[in-house]
């Protein structure tokens, strides 16, 4: 019998599963289905391989099914380490220490099961530390899917308006079903416009300011010089807490998030995906003066943390192994990682210049981003209104024809695993050129 498409399988699934896929943002056209995936690579249903920068929206620090990682995670089910779900294991508070020992802003933590989880419960932390409810984001920012955050992601540009620096954007849902009093609480700003962000929080509303510190979720929009710091003070001067969602870039960028390269602490930080190497694994944490009201002695100001799969013992042996490994210096991760990201900016860099279109290219270490536009971008609006999104797509498509898998949806970040090797980069190159050649 002659083996399913693709096309024919997701239309099985659709009768199941609304979608066909299990997470909307996972969707493809084509559509694919994918089977393996190991190392710097991922295989279709029907063999075909693909040199990974996707890394499933970029938890895969190590690559995929990483050898250390996964035997540590059969050697906890092999030992019987059940979810025992009463008590401590010894197991959490290992990690815990060896959490809070890589992060300059984490004096103690609490884990979840994603990273979704993991800003929602900050951002309750921080309404119980303040008594205020207001909860203020950044344009282009991405904090997971609920209700607070799920606001002003990719914006089209006819959305943006006349917004003009220094004002407050209308707010646009990313889903229905937001209860109409969230929006009475929320307040989105561009990012990098200090201006703007001042306004809102002055008028002392606002309980926490989340962020990604670099927007990695519309490629890769850096602070600029004194942005961050600028937070911070607003912060202090309005009692505010900044917390910074490290879901990308912590554990990527360092081993102490990217907190410990600009050198400002955020009161809370969230984490997930690079931490456990594609393992199921979520953290809050930060300063004892905020995270002390996860058991306060008051219950009015108690915030509640409950999870039946909290710190299951596989995810936490998974996360021990990745965090053993990024902090081996024998391994030297960061310094491969930070090398392979610079060859392939260099290889982009010169084939792109021979284009008679512009393209501007952003890396931090093993993250890099392409757009189709002629100066870095500063903010959102900025890419929505000049890059060339209709390029970028069909660039990406056409890399995955031949065996490249870079998200096909504009701006989205490729993302460089310790797997890759530099003839991995360079075939990649080759195939760039290749690409490029036939899309004119
Ligand atoms: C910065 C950031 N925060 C939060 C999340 C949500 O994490 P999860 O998908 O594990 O719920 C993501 C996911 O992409 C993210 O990039």
């Amino acid at each position: 019998m002659a083996q399913e498409t693709a096309q024919q399988i997701w239309e099985r699934h659709k009768k199941t599963i609304p979608g066909g896929v299990m997470s909307l943002n996972r969707m493809l056209d084509p559509m694919r289905v994918f089977t393996k995936a190991k190392g710097a690579y991922l295989w279709d249903h029907e063999g075909k391989r693909y040199i990974d920068y996707h890394a499933a929206f970029a938890p895969y620090v190590l690559g995929h099914c990483d050898d250390d990682v996964d035997e540590a995670a059969i050697q906890s089910i092999r030992r019987s380490e059940s979810l025992i779900g009463a008590g401590t294991t010894p197991w959490e508070g290992e990690i815990a220490e060896l959490i809070v020992d890589s992060v300059p802003g984490l004096e103690q933590l609490q884990l979840t099961n994603s990273g979704s989880e993991a800003t929602a419960y900050a951002m309750r932390l921080a309404r119980a530390a303040t008594g205020r409810d207001g909860i203020l984001l950044m344009q282009g920012g991405y904090n997971g899917w609920g209700d607070y955050v799920a606001f002003n992601l990719m914006d089209p540009k006819e959305a943006l308006g006349n917004h003009k620096p220094g004002e407050e954007y209308d707010l646009r849902p990313i889903t229905a079903g937001i209860p109409q009093k969230v929006f009475e609480t929320v307040h989105v700003v561009e990012f990098n416009d200090l201006e703007a962000a001042e306004k809102v929080l002055v008028k002392g509303e606002v309980g926490a300011v989340i962020l990604e510190p670099i927007l990695q979720n519309v490629g890769i929009v850096k602070p600029k010089p004194g942005y961050l710091e600028g937070l911070r003070e607003l912060c202090d001067r309005t009692g505010t807490i900044l917390i910074f969602d490290e879901v990308k870039t912590g554990f990527r960028h360092s081993l102490g998030g990217y907190q410990e390269i600009c050198g400002v602490t955020p009161d809370l930080s969230t984490f997930g995906k690079a931490v456990a190497n594609g393992y199921p694994m979520g953290v809050v944490g930060g300063k004892e003066s905020v995270m002390r009201h996860v058991t306060h002695a008051d219950p009015a100001k108690r915030v509640t943390i409950a999870g039946t799969y909290n710190a299951h013992p596989l995810t936490v042996a998974a996360t021990k192994a990745t965090l053993l490994k990024l902090r081996d210096p024998e391994a030297d991760v960061y310094g491969k990682l930070y090398s392979l990201g610079a060859r392939m900016e260099e290889g982009l860099t010169e084939i792109f210049r021979r284009r008679n279109y512009p393209t501007t290219i952003v890396r931090q270490g093993s993250a890099f981003a392409l757009y189709f536009m002629d100066h870095v971008p500063e903010n959102w609006a900025d890419i929505a209104r000049n890059n060339d999104a209709a390029r970028d797509v069909a660039y990406r498509k056409a890399l995955i024809e031949k065996g490249v898998f870079q998200f096909p949806v504009t701006t989205k970040q490729g993302s460089i695993s310790y797997a890759h090797t530099e003839a991995d980069i360079d075939r990649t190159l080759e195939i760039t050129e290749e690409v490029l050649n036939e899309l004119g």
